[in-house]
């Protein structure tokens, strides 16, 4: 029903977003400030960035390494890397990287900024946490901003992503879902890259449950 609901009303939730965001924006997190821009996924307006940086929150990040993958507007790499943390940032977005130097200087917050599809310009280097909040919709994007959405019709951003994972796991590598994806097939394209999911937070925001799972290798 819910599901249901939000699919009929996400092109109106789109269109006023983008009106919102053709304006200057700001956001801010535990005193972090960044820039918002309509090509960049939005950190404000959605339940899944908030879940992540408040999971975060409570977690000692000091001198680990850390990979947030497909860091859009880069919010949880610079609040995680306010903690403590070693961070990298990569995205496919180059408005969102350029946005995030700026964001990272500004907050004087150093980060690693890496233009990477996936894996593909990180493939050196090993991390402690890997977060991932992947696009989920079912489409096929047609330009850079709508990869922040649409993982393909085929759920090709999965496939990718799942047959490069095991290769690159870290200790705790973690991918927030919500029940308004097809949460069973991404289960079952993870199944057969070896990779099984352990949930390890479900939360309800606005009637919509979330979940943070940390991937593992299947035994
Ligand atoms: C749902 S947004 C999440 C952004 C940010 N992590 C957050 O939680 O606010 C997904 C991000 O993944 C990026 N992305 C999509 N496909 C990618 C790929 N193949 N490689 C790297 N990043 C990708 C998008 O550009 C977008 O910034």
């Amino acid at each position: 029903m819910v599901k249901k609901l939000k699919k009929r009303l996400f092109p109106v939730a789109k269109f006023f977003f983008d009106k919102y965001t053709s304006k200057q924006r700001k956001f801010t997190f535990e005193g972090i400030t960044i820039q918002m821009h309509s090509a960049v996924f939005p950190p404000k307006f959605t339940l899944s960035t908030k879940i992540l940086l408040e999971y975060l929150k409570s977690l000692d990040l000091t001198d680990t390494t850390f990979l947030e993958l497909g860091c859009g507007s880069g919010i949880i790499s610079l609040f995680a890397a306010s903690k403590g943390a070693n961070v990298t940032a990569s995205d496919i977005n180059q408005t969102a990287l350029d946005l995030l130097k700026e964001a990272s200087r500004e907050n004087e917050i150093p980060l690693q900024i890496v233009y990477s599809d996936l894996f593909e310009n990180l493939s050196n280097q090993q991390f402690e946490y890997i977060i991932i909040n992947p696009p989920y919709y079912p489409k096929t994007p047609q330009n850079v901003k709508e990869r922040a959405w649409f993982c393909g019709e085929h759920f090709e951003y999965f496939e990718n992503l799942f047959q490069q994972l095991p290769n690159n796991l870290a200790e705790h590598t973690w991918m927030i879902l919500s029940e308004d994806c097809d949460i069973e097939t991404i289960k079952n394209i993870a199944q057969k890259n070896q990779l099984s999911f352990e949930l390890i937070l479900e939360k309800t925001v606005v009637k919509e449950k979330n979940y943070i799972f940390s991937l593992q290798k299947s035994s």
